[in-house]
């Protein structure tokens, strides 16, 4: 562990094949230890985790608070409609209250790219050593999803031994509305850092073509890509097609809260074109999974059926390794 050079954790992009074996390997440690009996570790004792989450969240910011929880930190979390941000403190004052309070590890999630990022800045600028998780940026990274996403998928494909290497030459499709979501973005820099074959699919208006070249050029503020051979990157329209030779397939919540115009006709012809149902998986291998970040539009993005079906339907086993995935993240934070 002791290679780990993260002191804030912002963007996929910037992580290395051995960073994401490390994180696999310590998110492994933590899956499998008994889930009875005393469940926590000693190792965040007396540290003080802060989540502020300035954008609703129902998963990942009970899942870090859980993850603090499991490593005895201490957990405190600041919700916005209470705070003094509506008597006009800035942002990095309100965080700065926190830090005088004591907090080492601040988990930030805001609607604006680029917000954890700043205020990382701004805290090393001003010589506090505070860690900055981000917990989602606007469209631009959600860095403990694409780390979950991968580890269930590693996990799928390689139960016993989950590491990146799992990830090799496998054709993993992506369903939907990529252009508005920070977690494609992740997985694109996680999946093609350990080497996959991602498939993008979905509409014109939600799937730029320019996403082809998503990882061609090096990540920005990088000279060089920190890996060395990246797997690739498809677009394809057409779902049946992108299906082909799938190991699994991926699909994301139509982001309507950030879709500042009509981009499709109705709910019912994108569901038609793109939903994923068992029909539309019959062409794949029987055990293709299903994965989808969460929230759900049910019968939206995927069928009411399948969305229910654990053997096809992997969508708690990502809730599940999600708490696992933040102890090594909080863990690896904490220890650097
Ligand atoms: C995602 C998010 O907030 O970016 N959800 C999550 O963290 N599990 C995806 C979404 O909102 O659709």
């Amino acid at each position: 562990m002791s290679d780990w050079t993260h002191r804030h954790v912002l963007d996929l992009a910037a992580f290395s094949l051995d960073d994401y074996a490390t994180v696999l390997e310590l998110a492994q440690r933590f899956r499998v230890m008994p889930i009875s009996g005393a469940r926590k570790l000693p190792a965040l004792q007396g540290r003080l985790v802060t989540t502020l989450f300035f954008e609703p969240s129902t998963r990942t910011r009970s899942s870090f608070e859980l993850a603090a929880k499991r490593l005895s930190a201490d957990v405190q979390s600041f919700s916005p409609s209470s705070s003094s941000l509506s008597k006009g403190e800035s942002l990095l004052d309100t965080v700065r209250t926190y830090v005088a309070m004591g907090a080492e590890l601040l988990v930030v999630r805001h609607r604006c790219t680029g917000v954890p990022a700043a205020l990382a800045r701004d805290l090393d600028a001003s010589g506090d050593r505070v860690a900055v998780l981000n917990g989602g940026d606007g469209l631009h990274s959600h860095p403990s999803q694409g780390l979950l996403d991968l580890f269930t998928l590693a996990r799928h494909f390689a139960p016993e031994a989950p590491t990146p290497e799992a990830l090799r030459g496998r054709r993993i499709v992506i369903v939907g509305d990529i252009l508005h979501s920070r977690v494609a973005r992740s997985n694109l820099w996680a999946l093609t850092g350990c080497g996959a074959e991602v498939v993008l699919c979905g509409p014109a208006t939600l799937l730029p073509e320019a996403f082809a070249q998503f990882v061609a050029a090096p990540p920005p503020g990088q000279a060089q890509d920190p890996v060395a051979r990246r797997g690739s990157i498809r677009v394809e329209r057409d779902l049946a097609q992108a299906l082909q030779g799938a190991d699994a397939v991926m699909t994301l919540r139509l982001q309507k809260e950030r879709m500042h115009q009509h981009l499709l006709t109705s709910l019912e012809s994108y569901h038609r074109a793109y939903g994923l149902t068992h029909a539309r998986l019959a062409s794949c291998a029987a055990n293709v999974p299903v994965l989808h970040p969460g929230p759900v539009n049910r019968g939206v993005e995927l069928s009411g059926a399948l969305l229910d079906d654990p053997h096809r339907c992997l969508v708690e086993e990502q809730v599940t390794n999600g708490i696992p995935i933040r102890m090594a993240l909080l863990y690896l934070m904490a220890a650097s």
